[in-house]
């Protein structure tokens, strides 16, 4: 979105009302939320939301649902602190703001025609759904779809069901990882999300990488891809969370060098970070 439309929408900083209409247990800190708004977000895969609390304050949370014509928003939501604590609180039928969408997302266009290798972990699923249902929708247009997600444990993975649907499609890959089975039932495999990359057989000239999940992932999956495949570093995708006030532009807190993540962010080309080193640390 260009500083223009941001300057011109003023859904960018004033909250508009919407209204959840479903709330559903993910696991034991992670809720998931339905809203209507009064008009369609228009967002595009990778961008985030300003979620208010009236009276309290204002948080960052991505926008889990893929790009939709109605009114519907769709977000995932931890029990951090404060205000996140108020938000489970909630239920259907209660109202919360909401501006945006805001930043950077990814441009679908430029995924047709590709293979697409996606590693998610931990939270890092819930932004990359907006790219992922979009994706296996339209999954023709695409070459073969890799993703890959990572757990601490069992009882911490994310749409289950939702993925077993995705591996049913044709050139659709779905390999589920955690850490440690905790001692719980566990029907996917056990270890990092590293551990599947060497044997995928990418081919690096017709393969986009994208990745989201805490920074140490980063480092580990960029080391293992250069180590097997060398994806140039212009296909390969990061979202990036920082923490976030304004979102336009204003506040300064999501500054890593010259770079604005709420405007330029969340989702880089690693090329465009390779110099900045503090980005991924
Ligand atoms: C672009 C973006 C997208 C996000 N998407 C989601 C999402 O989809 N779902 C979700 O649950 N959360 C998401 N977050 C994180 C979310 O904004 C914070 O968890 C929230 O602000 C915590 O608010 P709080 O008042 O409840 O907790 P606070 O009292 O502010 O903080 C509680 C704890 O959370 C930590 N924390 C606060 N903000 C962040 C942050 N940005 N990153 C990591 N740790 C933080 C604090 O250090 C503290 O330990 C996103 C953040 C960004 C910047
Ligand atoms: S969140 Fe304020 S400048 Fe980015």
């Amino acid at each position: 979105m260009s500083s223009a439309q941001q300057t011109a929408d003023p859904g960018l900083y004033l909250p508009r009302s919407a209204r959840i209409e479903a709330v559903a247990d993910l696991t034991a800190r992670e809720k998931f939320f339905r809203l209507t708004l009064d008009r369609p977000l228009g967002h595009q895969p990778g961008q985030f939301v300003m979620v208010t609390v009236p009276g309290m304050g204002e948080c960052a949370i991505s926008i889990t649902c893929g790009p939709r014509e109605d009114n519907i928003l769709e977000m995932v939501i931890r029990k951090a602190g404060n205000l996140t604590g108020v938000i489970h609180g909630l239920k259907a039928g209660d109202t919360l703001g909401v501006r945006g969408p805001f930043g950077r997302g990814f441009d679908l266009a430029e995924f047709h025609g590709r293979d697409v290798l996606v590693v998610a972990g931990g939270l890092g699923l819930v932004p990359l759904r907006s790219l992922l249902t979009p994706m296996i929708a339209d999954h023709g247009r695409f070459g073969r779809i890799t993703l890959i997600t990572g757990a601490r444990t069992p009882a911490e993975t994310l749409f289950r069901e939702e993925l077993a649907r995705w591996r049913e499609k044709d050139n659709v890959e779905v390999i589920e990882m955690v850490d440690s089975t905790a001692h719980l039932p566990w029907d996917g495999r056990v270890g990092l999300v590293t551990t599947p990359i060497g044997a995928l057989g990418l081919d690096a000239a017709r393969t986009t990488v994208v990745l989201c999940g805490p920074p140490v992932m980063y480092k580990f999956v960029l080391l293992e891809l250069d180590r097997h495949y060398h994806v140039p570093a212009e296909r390969i995708f990061i979202d990036l969370e920082r923490r976030m006030r304004c979102g336009v532009g204003k506040c300064g807190h999501c500054q890593i060098n010259q770079a604005y993540c709420c405007q330029q962010g969340p989702v880089f080309r690693y090329s465009e970070l390779r110099d900045f080193p503090e980005a991924l640390a």
